[in-house]
This record gives structure tokens, sequence and C-alpha cells, in this order.
């Protein structure tokens, strides 16, 4: 009976840890996405830059790494991450001919599909790639007409359409070629709007209906526009400015746009903090876009350039800010519910250091999420793959496992201390039976109980 009393209160305590011990990881597999693979080019070396730039389709990425030196001194080279054997890897390096020393190939990359676009600005070119059975195969190098200065900066393919930036032709230039019979033509030289500020085509965005162009310059915070088919060509739909801000803000210097919503990131933003960057969320109505959020972390510290990468998709959107905790880089990560963007999670590298720039380019996959960290390892560069958050279930289904468990749990503590108590009953009785058997062969008057008790009343009578 007294062990029983002890043992019951023990009983609750160790289910009551247990409930404690399970109900935070309950909790945060609602809104986390967990780093699953840590990938590094084949043949990395230091400045290679190997994630500078990063884009992907569902189950496809595509890294850039613009200054790797093994076609050439900063030659450039790009890699293509994918699943293999149930392991994200790198699963093929591209190779094409005519990438040649200082060509930059990869600072700007895009995929759709089988078709993979690889921009080398500083030989003016974008390699177009295919998958042919498994085999990534150059099927065009694009040559920048009339030498259109930064062609390739940016780079953005859906179809047979590929959009390319070129910042630096004059104020900016942005062609649109199409794919016929695997043939790629110009069709659409863009120029910039009077309203659009300078290096137009920093960035460009498109999802098989709009163009966006991102433009900043000097002299202003920047801007995006837009453009949509129109009469056999491409018209443009509106200029976007930037909300607020000042000159040199790098409004536009990276955007995303899917149907009627577009992101965009102004990385050197100054608000309240330094350089603490801005993302704003537009939405189009008829033909007008107009600023729906400012989407922020839930802290806004200096230095951190959120928004220098967006990325728009199924699973929210993604915003990388570089310069989180000494250019460490984080990304934050945002869903729209119920026709407001909210905050969900925050992703940062496990083991991260100062430098890594983790966020400085980001793609989102169907249920994945790569993220280019091209500062660490003296610039080699790395790419961090993410997976979802477990799929949010109906209450009564999300606790009948945990719950389950518990009680398994429970019945197993139960039994382990109902043996333990057995085993301590068996005990006292084995000691208590030979307690009585040895005092039966002691012979009588001279106990230990005797001399105890001797020695006790001498002590009490010198006490008094
Ligand atoms: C040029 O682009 C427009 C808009 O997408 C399209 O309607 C037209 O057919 C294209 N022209 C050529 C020659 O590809």
């Amino acid at each position: 009976m007294a062990v029983g009393s002890i043992t019951g209160p023990f009983i609750v305590l160790a289910l009551s840890l247990l409930l404690a011990s399970l109900q935070p990881s309950v909790a945060a597999s609602s809104t986390a996405w967990t780093e699953i693979a840590e990938i590094k080019a084949s043949d990395a070396s230091s400045y290679s830059a190997f994630g500078f730039s990063v884009a992907a389709d569902a189950t496809t990425a595509i890294v850039g790494a613009y200054q790797s030196n093994k076609m050439g001194d900063d030659a450039g080279a790009a890699y293509i991450i994918s699943l293999k054997n149930d392991h994200w890897q790198q699963t093929a390096e591209l190779a094409g001919s005519g990438i040649a020393a200082q060509s930059a190939f990869g600072k700007a990359v895009d995929i759709d599909g089988d078709t993979v676009v690889v921009g080398a600005p500083h030989d003016t070119a974008v390699y177009v790639f295919v998958d042919v059975s498994g085999q990534w195969l150059q099927q065009a190098k694009i040559q920048a007409p009339g030498s259109a200065a930064g062609f390739g900066s940016s780079v953005a393919v859906s179809g047979d359409v590929l959009v390319i930036g070129a910042p630096q032709a004059n104020a900016g230039r942005v062609f649109i070629f199409h794919r016929s019979a695997g043939v790629w033509m110009l069709n659409t030289t863009l120029s910039p709007p009077s309203e659009s500020a300078g290096y137009f085509g920093a960035a460009v965005a498109f999802d098989s209906y709009s163009v966006a162009v991102g433009a900043h310059d000097s002299f202003s915070p920047g801007t995006v526009s837009v453009f949509i088919p129109r009469s056999g060509s491409w018209a443009v739909q509106s200029v976007v400015h930037a909300p607020s801000g000042h000159a040199n803000d790098f409004f536009g210097g990276a955007v995303a746009v899917d149907g009627e919503h577009m992101l965009v990131g102004a990385s050197h933003h100054s608000g309240d903090h330094s350089l603490s960057g801005a993302a704003y969320a537009f939405t189009r109505t008829g033909t007008v876009w107009t600023l729906k959020q400012t989407l922020e972390p839930d802290t806004v510290a200096e230095g951190q350039m959120l928004g220098a990468s967006v990325c728009l998709c199924e699973a929210g959107a993604w915003i990388g800010m570089p310069g989180y905790a000494e250019n460490q880089g984080a990304a934050v990560v945002f869903k729209l519910k119920q026709g407001r963007w909210t905050r969900t999670a925050m992703a940062t590298a496990t083991g991260g250091d100062v430098g890594d720039l983790f966020g400085f380019a980001l793609a989102v996959g169907a249920d994945v999420a790569f993220v280019g960290s091209y500062g660490i390892d003296d610039e080699a560069g790395r790419v961090l793959v993410f997976g979802p958050p477990t799929a949010p279930t109906a209450p009564g289904d999300g606790n009948n496992l945990p719950m389950s468990m518990l009680l398994l749990l429970g019945i197993a503590a139960f039994i382990l201390v109902a043996l333990v108590v057995v085993l301590l009953m068996i005990i006292a009785v084995g000691l208590a039976l030979a307690l009585i058997a040895l005092t039966s062969l002691l012979p009588r008057g001279s106990s230990v109980h005797g001399d105890g008790e001797e020695a006790l009343e001498t002590l009490l009578s010198t006490a008094v």
C-alpha cells in the first residue's frame, strides 16, 4: 500500500512529461520547412559562386556558378539538381560549346519543364539546353542582337517563349524570343517606357502571359514595367512604381509574377533601419496593378536586405534576406490566407555562418525549396534544399496519431512502473523473511537491538 501511494504521483509525472515533450513538436510541424539536403558542386572550388543564381521547376533545379574557372577564367558553370535514389543531388553539369573565359555563364538561370536557359552576360549570350531522355543537350546559343550590353543578365522562360534582359544596353532593353521547331527567333525588343527607371531589364519574370521587367538606377527607387501580348506583339500594360522610398532602393532588383499577383523586392531600401530592404505584394484588377501589402519578417533589422530574391509559387511567397545576422542570411515564407499574405515561417541554414549569404537567390518547386548560399566556403557556394511543413490535417486527424502514441507510451510506462513495484515487493518480502530467519538463529540476550538501546540511553543521559 505504501509503495502504491509513491508510484501513483510518479506515473502522473511521467505521463505529463511525455505530454509536454510531444506537444511542441506537433505545433511546430504545421509551419516549419526543414532542411533536407545541402549541395555543393561536384567540382566545387573557392570563388566560383555556386548558388549565385537558382531556378526551379517542379522537381528540378538549375544552379549557376558564374565565377567558376573550370571552362576558363571566370567562364562560369551551371548544374542540375534533382532527386535521384531518394536524395537531392547534383545530377548533371551543363556543358555547352562556345563557353569561353570571362563569359559569366550562370549569372542568371531559369527552367521550365525540359528547357533550361543560362545567361552569360559578359559574352552577351544566352544558352538553351533541353532534356533529351535524361541528357541535357545544348539547343542554342543566342547571341545579343546588336551586341546589346548585359544581354543575359536576367532570363525567364515559359513554354516556347524566352525573355532576356540587357540592362546595360543604353537605358536597358528586353528581348523576347519564340521557339518554333527547336529554333529560337527574335519576336520583339522592348524598350523602357518613358516612366521606367534606367537599367531596364535588371530582372525579368514571365508566367506565360505577363512579362514583368525590373529597372532601377541611382536617380529613383526603381520601377517594374508589365507587358502583355497584344495584336501579334507585346505592349506595355502598366509601369509600377515603388510605394515609397529613395533613389537607389533597387525596387525591381528582384521580381516574380504569377497570374494576378506580383512580388517586387527593393533590397537596398532603408526605412527605419538602414538597408533593411523591403518586399511588396501587388495585385492586378483588370489592367491596374495596386499595392496589396508590404511583406516583412517579424523583426526588421539593419542590413537584412530583404527582397534580394523573391519567388511566387504554389507553396506561397518566398523572400530572401541575405544580409540577415551579419550576412548569414534567411528567407521568410508567406502564404495567401483569405486574401491576405500571412507570414508562416522563416528558413535559415542549420549551422549557418557569418557571410554565407543564404537567400541571395532562391527558387521553389513542388514541395521543395532551393536556397542559394554562395558565400559559403570562400564563395565556393552551396544550395540548401528544404522540405515543406507536414500538410495541415483536420483537427481530429491531426490528433489521432500523437494521442494513440501517447496512450501506447503511457501503457508502457505503467507496465514498467508496475514491474518495478512488484520487484521491490519481492525484494522486501525476501529481506523480511531473511531477517526473521536470522533473528531466530541468534542467541537470546545478545541482540544488536540491545546494544543499540543502551547506546541511545547513554546518548540521551549525556544530552540531559
Ligand atoms: C510574337 O509574340 C506575340 C505575342 O505572344 C505572338 O502573338 C506572335 O505570334 C509572335 N510572333 C512570332 C513571329 O513568333
